[in-house]
């Protein structure tokens, strides 16, 4: 039983290719994703306890493509709600099937308190954010060190919300994904286009531009980059499954690997998780306000696509 998804998918465009051309990405079936960890899958789930699958998640080794279920919980949960967080969520998807990854991405000051609930479990630890210097007067920043003490695999920049309240710029946000992958840390790399944008039919222009700028001198098998279309985000207005395929196709093509993972973000919920996992351009999901309740969460965790025979 296989899944079903769209077939004679290929190519390998260039990050310069101009927006708008076709991605013709391979789809997961034509590249299955081997385990998420390169070529030691049997050591999956052991990233917090070293070996090969920690340096894999860690970005010493290249990603390959698989499906990764992401939760950003933003400015919510204190670190006793953390913890009850966990210990509803964890046994929830403890026999998650094999082919996905959990993250999970709370605020600065749950990252310690979650790290020793996580441990032991497959449920891996993103940063919201990470800045480009290791030390120095930065006030009110965090480092890849900091990060990597706290057990932190993954990072996300660029998010919608720190480019509009902080002006984050496309410069700021590959320096940023640079740093993480510098110190092997996994950048989640957020684009999208706002409604204005989409509406003055820019969309594929911002977006490659996001692409091609956030990702200058950035390795695609230490990568995940998130489609989210501003208008989406925390509106309940998911976008079309169909529509958030062909763009995460676009960005493959642009990013120029077939195996980078692509996810999709924006108003994401139990009830277009199976939908959108079954497009053959969605390896995952960034979840912002679903990803607060552990049943609902879960519930996205254990995605089903429809199977033919
Ligand atoms: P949302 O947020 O799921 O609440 O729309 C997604 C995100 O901001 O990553």
């Amino acid at each position: 039983m296989e899944r079903e998804v769209a077939a004679n998918r290929q190519g390998n465009s260039p990050v310069t290719q101009p927006p708008g051309a076709s991605a013709n990405s391979l789809s997961r079936q034509q590249t299955p994703r081997r385990g998420g960890l390169g070529d030691a899958p049997a050591l999956r789930g052991r990233w917090d306890g070293g070996g090969l699958a920690w340096q894999a998640f860690r970005g010493e080794l290249p990603l390959v493509r698989k499906a990764v279920i992401a939760g950003n919980w933003k400015m919510h949960m204190t670190c006793a709600e953390a913890r009850a967080f966990a210990s509803a969520f964890l046994p929830l998807v403890a026999s998650l099937p094999e082919d996905r990854e959990v993250v999970l991405a709370p605020p600065f000051t749950a990252i310690s308190t979650l790290h020793e609930e996580l441990r032991g479990s497959r449920v891996a630890l993103a940063a919201q954010n990470v800045h480009w210097e290791e030390k120095g007067a930065y006030t009110g920043m965090i480092s890849a060190p900091m990060l990597l003490e706290h057990g932190v695999t993954h990072a996300i920049v660029g998010h919608s919300e720190p480019r509009k309240y902080y002006s984050e710029t496309d410069e700021q946000i590959n320096l940023r994904a640079r740093s993480a992958q510098a110190h092997g840390l996994i950048p989640i790399l957020c684009v999208g286009e706002s409604l204005d944008q989409r509406e003055a039919r820019e969309t594929e222009r911002v977006i490659h531009r996001q692409v091609e700028q956030g990702l200058e001198g950035i390795d695609p098998l230490r990568l995940i980059v998130a489609y989210e279309p501003i208008w989406a985000i925390g509106t309940g207005k998911t976008c079309a499954a169909v529509e958030a395929d062909r763009i995460c196709g676009l960005i493959r093509g642009w990013v120029g690997h077939p195996d980078v993972i692509v996810q999709y973000g924006g108003s994401v919920n139990a009830s277009t998780i199976d939908e959108l996992m079954a497009q053959p351009d969605i390896d995952g999901v960034l979840v912002g306000g679903a990803s607060l309740d552990p049943v609902g969460f879960a519930r996205i965790a254990g995605y089903q696509v429809p199977v033919t025979a």
